[in-house]
């Protein structure tokens, strides 16, 4: 079997599991998204087909979804995704210092993924810990009071 192969049973097998969780209703396509997003890494268009053949849903539909959500990429992420809250609370105390502590750090911009596939930085809006501004996440691990010295130490931590 090629890796090819197992990776379009894989594809399979997790749309399926989605579906099943959630159910066929339109409004369960968000969630759908979700769960795969999780699963997968990433909405590939093999993703969208099915999806549109399982839902009845047309794929430009399932492709505009999947492309305005932040959450959601239709393109592959790196291991590690660092979310970093680009909100005026944030803002107002460092963020952007520690934005581009980030950016120095990684030589990414918002959106990008490194040669190595190791990360993928992206912006967001408020994470709703205000409170310990500036914030960052990296994958599900979130940080307040971010310092941009910090950065290099946060970013360490990960392999
Ligand atoms: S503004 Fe950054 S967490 Fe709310």
């Amino acid at each position: 079997m090629t890796d090819q192969a197992s990776a379009d049973e894989k594809t399979i097998s997790v749309v399926n599991e989605a579906v099943q969780q959630h159910g066929v209703s339109r409004s369960e396509l968000i969630p759908i998204l979700k769960t795969i997003m999780m699963r997968l890494g990433y909405i590939s268009p093999a993703v969208i087909l099915q999806l549109s053949h399982k839902l009845n849903l047309p794929s430009t539909e399932i492709t505009s979804v999947a492309t305005f959500y932040r959450m959601l990429s239709t393109s592959p992420r790196g291991k590690h995704v660092i979310q970093f809250c680009e909100s005026a609370p944030c803002h107002v105390v460092g963020g952007n210092l520690v934005w581009q502590a980030i950016t120095n750090t990684l030589g990414l911009q918002p959106g990008e993924t490194s040669a190595d596939n190791r990360w993928t930085l992206i912006t967001t809006s408020c994470l709703g810990v205000c409170g310990i501004g500036p914030v960052m996440m990296v994958d599900t691990d979130l940080y307040g009071n971010v310092k941009p010295e910090e950065v290099p130490l946060i970013l360490s931590r990960y392999d």
